[in-house]
This record gives C-alpha cells, sequence and structure tokens, in this order.
C-alpha cells in the first residue's frame, strides 16, 4: 500500500491487486512497533540505528542499503503520523519509543501493541483518500514476462472466479512472507510465499533464502505472536525452575539480545529438560496490572484467549516460531529486480538489510521505506516506458490451460496432506539449529513432495471462493520456496544470524561465507551462486549482548 501511495503521488496509474482486503494484510501481526531513531526517550542517531542493523544482521546485510534505511526512516514515522497514524506518546506529548532486542536506545515507536493494524488501517485510509483501484480477492498466480520486461500479472478472481489478466508499464511484488512453510508460525495462513514463488519461476533470483527468524515468544500450541514490547516493558523469560536462563546466554542484554540469540537460549533450555511441556514461561507479572493493561492489551487478550493464561497473574508458556523470512527476491534500493519493470518490496523482497537476523521493530519501517522508494522508482519507469503495457493473449491462454489440467484432474492426493508433511518435516529439519543430515534429508523430502504436487488433485471443480484451489496454488509456491531454503541453508558450511549449525560449524566464517546466497530457477531446476556483500564502514566483529 506504501508502495501504491508513493507511486499515485508520483503521478502513475496505479492498481492494488490483493488475495485479501488489504486491512487483513498480516503487517497487523507485526505489534510492537517500528523503528526510527527519533531520540524521543534517549539520545538516539540514524548511525546508531544502522549500526545496530548491521551487527544484528550478523553483518550480511548490505551497509548501502542500511544507511538508506536509517536516515530515511525518521521523516516516513512523521509521514505516517501526519496521515493519522495514532501513535502511543510520552509525557512530554512526544511519539514514545519503548526498547526492543538487540537496539542501543529505546527506539520502537508504537501504537500500544497493535502498531501494524494501526499502519494498514491509515494506509488503507490513503488509498482511498487517491481512489486507488484494488483488486481484492485476486490471487496474484503467475507474473508475465515478454520482449525481456515484466507485463503484469495473471490472477485467479476468488470471488467470481476466472482468470484475469492485469497488465502494468511497473509491477510490484509486496505480498509478504512465508512462514507457512513451518508447521508452528506466526504467520497468518494467507503467507504462503506467493511472490517469491512467481519470481522465482519467471528466473528472477533470489537472496539469502536459508534465513527464516524464528520469534522467541510465539504462544503454545497456536505459534500466535507475543510481541517483543513484552520483554521491551520488561518481561522475563523462565525456565522450569523458575531461573532467568538469559543471564547465561546474554549477560547484558538479557531478554533484550537479538532473536536468533534468544531463540537459541530457549531452545537449549527446552532440549536440556528444563522447558514446561516443551516451552518456557514468559513472566510479565512484575510489570503491574496498569502496565500491563495499557502497553500491552493486545498480548493480554491473546494470552488469555489462546493459552488461557491471564499474565497479570500467571506466566505464559512460549517457544521460538518461524516469523520472518530475511531472504526473497533480490532487490537494489529502490526495489529493482533483475527483470526490467519488475519491483519488490516488503518481507518478500531482499534489499538486504536484514541480513542473517532482522532486528525486531525494523520489519514494518523496510516495508514503508523502501516500499516508498520501489513506488516512486516503479512510477518512474513507467513513465519512461510510455505506452501501457500488453498481456500477450497466448500468456493467458496458456495459464488457462494449466489451470485446466488441474481441475480437469480426478483422483489423487489432496493439496492438505502435502502441505502438513511439509510443515511438520520444516519444524523438524529447518528450526532454530540446524544439522547436516536432516537437512539432505529434508531436500529429498522436498523433491518428493514436489513430483506428488504435480498430480495433486482439487475436488472442488466450482469457481465462487474456490479455497481447495487457492490452497493447491499457495502449496506450489511453499514448495518451491522451501526448496531455495534448504539447498541454500545446506551449502551455507557455518552459523550466522538465524543459521545455527551447532554441531558441524558452529562459529561464523567471515573467510568463505561474508556472502549472499542466490538461488535461481534454470531448466527447472534450482541453482545456488553467491553475490558479495556491501560493507561500507562497518568491518565484522564479533557480537555480544
Ligand atoms: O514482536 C513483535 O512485535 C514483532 C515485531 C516485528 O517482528 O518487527
Amino acid at each position: 500500500m506504501r508502495a501504491a501511495i508513493e507511486a499515485h503521488d508520483a503521478g502513475a496509474d496505479v492498481g492494488v491487486v490483493s488475495k485479501l482486503h488489504p486491512t487483513r494484510s498480516h503487517s497487523g501481526a507485526a505489534e510492537g512497533g517500528i523503528n526510527a531513531a527519533l531520540g524521543n526517550s534517549a539520545p538516539d542517531s540514524p548511525e546508531s540505528h544502522a549500526y545496530d542493523t548491521v551487527t544484528g544482521s550478523d553483518f550480511l546485510g548490505d551497509q548501502d542499503a542500511i544507511e538508506i534505511f536509517a536516515r530515511e526512516a525518521p521523516s516516513d514515522i512523521y509521514q505516517l503520523e501526519n496521515w493519522g497514524a495514532v501513535f502511543s506518546r510520552n509525557d512530554e506529548g512526544k511519539l514514545a519509543q519503548r526498547p526492543f532486542g538487540a537496539a542501543g536506545s529505546p527506539r520502537t515507536v508504537y501504537a500500544a501493541d497493535i502498531t501494524g493494524h494501526v499502519l494498514i488501517q491509515v494506509l488503507y485510509e490513503q488509498l482511498v483518500k487517491r481512489g486507488i483501484k484494488v483488486y481484492e480477492e485476486y490471487y496474484a498466480w503467475k507474473l508475465v514476462e515478454d520482449g525481456g520486461r515484466c507485463r503484469g500479472v495473471i490472477a485467479w478472481d476468488l470471488l467470481r472466479g476466472g482468470l484475469k489478466a492485469v497488465a502494468g508499464s511497473s509491477v510490484i511484488l509486496a505480498p509478504g512472507g512465508v512462514g507457512r512453510v513451518d508447521r508452528v508460525t506466526t504467520n497468518a495462513y494467507a503467507c504462503t510465499g506467493d511472490g517469491t514463488g512467481m519470481a522465482l519461476r519467471l528466473g528472477v533470483p533470489l537472496k539469502d533464502m536459508e534465513f527464516m527468524q524464528f520469534h522467541p515468544t510465539t504462544l503454545y500450541p497456536t505459534g500466535i505472536l507475543l510481541t517483543e514490547g513484552c520483554r521491551g516493558e520488561g518481561a522475563y523469560l523462565l525456565n522450569k525452575d523458575g531461573e532467568r536462563f538469559m543471564e547465561r546466554y546474554a549477560p547484558n542484554a538479557l531478554e533484550l539480545a537479538s532473536r536468533d540469540v534468544v531463540s537459541r537460549a530457549e531452545q537449549r533450555e527446552i532440549e536440556a529438560g528444563r522447558g514446561v511441556n516443551g516451552n518456557v514461561m514468559l513472566d510479565m507479572r512484575h510489570l503491574g496490572a496498569e502496565k500491563i493493561i495499557s502497553r500491552l492489551p493486545g498480548s493480554r487478550e491473546l494470552a488469555m484467549t489462546y493459552a488461557g493464561v491471564d499474565p497479570i497473574y500467571e506466566p505464559v508458556p512460549v517457544r521460538p516460531g518461524a516469523h520472518y523470512h530475511m531472504g526473497g527476491v533480490s532487490t537494489d534500493v529502490d526495489g529493482r529486480t533483475e527483470l526490467a519493470g519488475l519491483y519488490a518490496a516488503g518481507e518478500t523482497a531482499c534489499v538486504s538489510v536484514h541480513g542473517a537476523n532482522r532486528l525486531g521493530g525494523n520489519s514494518l519501517m523496510e516495508t514503508i521505506t523502501f516500499g516508498r522508494r520501489a513506488g516512486n522508482a516503479a512510477a518512474e519507469e513507467a513513465y519512461i516506458a510510455g505506452s501501457p503495457s500488453e498481456i500477450p493473449a497466448s500468456a493467458l491462454a496458456d495459464a488457462e490451460r494449466e489451470l485446466g489440467r488441474l481441475l480437469g484432474r480426478s483422483g489423487g492426493e489432496r493439496p492438505w496432506q502435502i502441505r502438513e508433511e511439509l510443515g511438520e518435516s520444516m519444524f523438524q529439519s529447518f528450526g532454530v539449529f540446524r544439522r547436516e543430515e536432516p537437512m539432505r534429508q529434508q531436500l529429498e523430502t522436498i523433491a518428493a513432495l514436489r513430483e506428488r504436487y504435480a498430480s495433486v488433485v482439487v475436488e472442488d471443480k466450482g469457481a465462487v471462493f474456490n479455497s481447495d484451489l487457492t490452497q493447491a496454488l499457495e502449496l506450489g509456491a511453499c514448495l518451491d520456496v522451501a526448496a531455495c531454503m534448504l539447498k541454500a541453508g545446506v551449502e551455507r558450511r557455518e552459523s550466522r544470524g538465524a543459521h545455527a549449525r551447532p554441531d558441524d560449524y558452529p562459529e561464523r566464517d567471515d573467510e568463505n561465507f561474508l556472502k549472499h546466497s542466490e538461488t535461481r530457477l534454470v531448466d527447472g531446476e534450482i541453482e545456488l551462486g553467491w553475490t558479495p556483500v556491501t560493507i561500507t564502514q562497518w568491518q565484522p566483529e564479533a557480537r555480544t549482548y
């Protein structure tokens, strides 16, 4: 939505294609806040924000992109505020900022613990105000390339049925992440890597696919997120003995170490038998009822509804869960991909700001800042392209035939079976800790699942709200994306950020792996290459929290 607004304001004729109504975007689940160095709660600067992001990324983030990000974030926040974002305020009446993990200063601007929800409402209002056309409940299935340019998308109309060709001189992919490859995830059912899968199938390179972030506090058993804001406000993590175990893993930052560090600490406690039914406990009792009710009302409600626990009186069981994919469609700092006319922004893109580990609060900000930049660049390219784009009739006919084959099939395996096996096997083999043999086995499992997927059957043959069909298409993206994750994961023979190999390669290896992985589809096979990391002013050093 941020990209669409910017492209519109730059003079482009813009349409938004979305499989959900835009206010149901999963950005609504980014609860705790959005980072910008405003310095409202303590001295801060864009340089400090950039430095924390670089170290948080375990030095895999591209520093030119990170510098732009940290420098432009403050004015983007004030823009959102001017549009009506109701951020929480401090006693001086300024935008309040809370501490978040691995941030050197309280930098996270928030609206209680519903920040993402507030932002999507504000952005949607801005779309409506500008009269930007939203093709809502259209499932974008295929990108169309013709003459070396992206020409638009072919989308399935979820409400009425039928394929529609939506042409565009520039196309910006921004459909979010792919947490649904995993059984335990904070991500909504809609987060199936559709954009990443579409780009891959068109031969566009993906970057750093092995880096899936595990958020330390997801509710048992659903995986619903309990915001890092709880720890930002002072919540503790306890093991079964009531020990505040982060003192052993990150003696300075404790619960506010970076997410990869906290998730690993939790997993170690659980694996050492010091967990509670496969969880650790998030204790907020000492914060008091008033603080919990005023600053963390959503978290309290989630804990009460989905875990049956009121955090005012009892600790809440939590465990690491797949939360955010640092990898994605490889772009430059203006969202450009390798294919002319194709852009990407938000979680589906890899600029790369987050490198091997994203800091909490940096994803909403990245989506806004790089969404804006992509919108502007895409509008300019559309202007230069001049005449409106067209989708060749043959592309639509090919897609119709492919869909016809899928819907025409009778008898066979249903998509949900494959989806469940994918989620469970990813959970077992590609979680907080990764090991060579299970990863290799998982590569084979995914290959076998992709083969089974090729003859999957959609039992519902109807046109209207055919979720059986949508889930089959989504599964195709999940499988392709998972294959890239594992391909890169096996070959990254080191531990960096969220990619932890405790048995065979426990250390970061800058000599051999200070580089981005790059996966692309060539003749139906996933090929792996490597590209350099951009370093401007911060040489790799040890990370200590
Ligand atoms: O914990 C959270 O509130 C999540 C925020 C984020 O992932 O940036």
